[in-house]
């Protein structure tokens, strides 16, 4: 007997919280509520569902799956962190139905979300809390590393490798082969022809580093 869909709760009541709710039903999961910690927005509701309250709640309703959905990778790290201190919550993997991602030729983790329209192709590796957004494209043996925050319309190309916590900005293309570090940013419309460092910016055709991320 095939067991019982869970109910999915959507971590962070933000713009993307509200996209990820309406992903959410679009594959026909309910969803049972947001949680947030910024007070400013408990009980606030979205459709159906309401912010039931701050992160920690994860605990009352350990039932459910659950999907961080906060686009700066390094807060969502900490959420996790913070999720994972006190248990082993269950993390759903969310696939619009209108992205084609065949399993038989990409791995996806746990926690990842890829938004309509993005296309992955073949031998691609995607870790664990990867937010793929509207409209990507993700080309053969490409990596992308746990927490990368992919914005729409990126262009990847094949044999690309992300680094953890890494974000691609809004209509950014990557030229095959490279590898784009951990904790870098690429600014929106980049074009990028070299391997960008650790923890730095760059933006620009062809993309130059700006500045370094201080944690
Ligand atoms: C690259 C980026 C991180 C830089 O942010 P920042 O450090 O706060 O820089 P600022 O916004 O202060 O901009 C500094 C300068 O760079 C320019 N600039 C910023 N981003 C740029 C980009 N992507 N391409 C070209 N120029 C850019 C600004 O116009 C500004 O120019 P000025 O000094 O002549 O006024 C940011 O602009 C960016 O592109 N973020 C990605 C946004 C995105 O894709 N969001 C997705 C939401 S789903």
């Amino acid at each position: 007997m095939k067991a019982a869909q869970k109910d999915l709760i959507v971590v962070g009541f933000s713009g993307f919280g509200k996209e990820v709710f309406w992903l959410a039903n679009r594959l026909g999961l309910t969803v049972r509520g947001f949680l947030d910690d910024n007070p400013d927005v408990s009980k606030k509701s979205f459709g159906l569902a309401t912010v039931l309250g701050g992160v920690m709640q994860w605990q009352d309703h350990a039932d459910c799956d659950f999907v961080i959905a906060i686009g700066n990778p390094r807060i969502r790290k900490k959420v996790l962190e913070k999720m994972c201190s006190v248990g082993t919550p269950s993390f759903a993997t969310l696939i619009d139905p209108a992205a084609v991602v065949m399993a038989d030729h990409v791995s996806v983790g746990p926690g990842s979300v890829i938004c309509a329209g993005s296309i992955c192709t073949v031998e691609v590796d995607i870790g664990a809390h990867v937010i793929i957004n509207l409209n990507c494209t993700v080309g053969h043996e490409t990596r992308i590393d746990n927490f990368v925050t992919i914005a729409p319309m990126v262009a990847i190309s094949g044999n690309v490798f992300i680094g953890a916590c890494a974000e691609i900005g809004t209509g950014a293309a990557i030229r095959q082969g490279l590898t784009v570090n951990a904790g870098a940013m690429i600014g929106m419309g980049s074009v990028l022809t070299k391997n960008v460092a650790e923890n730095t910016v760059v933006f620009g055709s062809p993309a130059k580093p700006i500045k370094t991320i201080v944690e």
